[in-house]
């Protein structure tokens, strides 16, 4: 089942790819929140593909597909986490697919095509990158540590929006970076390229793969109230586990203000 996943989330990024040169079109479903013909594409062949090889699988896409009702198996699909930035032609997103076998994450895969970047886990069995293990940062403060975090697209609407803890960490970590994808924000903590992202708001298809692949690596990954966060948690800290309890203090802080 990693071999077929792996080998799907190639298959997408490489529509997503192709089609990127291409006019698209696109539909908007809600304030900064837009779907476009690459989203659908990548959606079809990922669900085509699952449907034809594991028909009583369950699974949950982001743009609407659903699979068979009842099965222990469920795939999380994003099929092109970061579409904001693939619409304005900045070079990072990628494709998710993660397998829940009786709720627990047992597989997670995020392609990034254009850095032709594979990362895969399997539970209990480590992350790779292309082939290399991962592993997350040594740093062991806050004030040493590169953050990435993200804002919901309602932020405007909600005044729960993570301004007033990005403002906070801004002045207390090293750096603050807001990329735009969080399956790669949680592949980038696996490979030690930042020490934590943070944020709220996620769906289940954002972070399934990103949170295995991240976990695998070292990461510890909870709520922001420091609680064991479950696939589909909605507030996440994912971090090297020696600047948790910093992050979350601060966060809690930040909240308090
Ligand atoms: C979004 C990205 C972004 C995160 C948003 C997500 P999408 O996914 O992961 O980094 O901040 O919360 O919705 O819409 O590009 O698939
Ligand atoms: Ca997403
Ligand atoms: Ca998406």
């Amino acid at each position: 089942m990693l071999d077929f996943a792996i080998e799907l989330a190639i298959r997408a990024g490489a529509e997503l790819r192709a089609r990127h040169e291409r006019e698209r079109s696109i539909e908007s479903k809600g304030y900064a929140d837009v779907v476009t013909d690459a989203d659908r594409a990548s959606e079809a062949l990922i669900v085509g593909a699952i449907r034809e090889r594991f028909p009583e699988h369950s699974l949950l896409a982001e743009e609407g597909s659903v699979g068979a009702a009842a099965s222990p198996y469920q795939w999380l699909i994003d099929p092109l986490d970061g579409t904001l930035n693939y619409l304005h032609g900045m070079p990072i997103y990628a494709v998710s697919l993660a397998l829940l076998y009786e709720g627990e994450l047992v597989i997670g895969v995020v392609y990034d095509p254009p850095r032709g970047e594979l990362f895969a886990a399997e539970r209990g069995h480590g992350a790779r990158c292309n082939g290399r293990p991962l592993r997350v940062s040594s740093t062991p403060t806050l004030a040493q540590a590169l953050l990435t975090t993200g804002f919901p697209y309602d932020r405007a609407a909600r005044p729960d929006n993570n301004l007033r803890e990005h403002n906070r960490l801004l002045l207390k970590a090293q750096d603050v970076r807001r990329p735009g994808s969080a399956a790669l924000d949680l592949c980038y903590v696996a490979a030690g390229r930042s020490d934590a992202h943070w944020e709220l708001g996620l769906s289940p298809w954002d972070t399934a793969a990103g949170a295995l692949i991240a976990r695998e690596a070292g990461a510890t990954i909870t709520d922001w109230e420091g609680q064991p966060w479950r696939p589909g948690g909605a507030r996440l800290v994912a971090s090297n586990g020696r600047i948790h309890a910093e992050l979350l203090r601060e966060l809690a802080l930040a909240r308090a203000d």
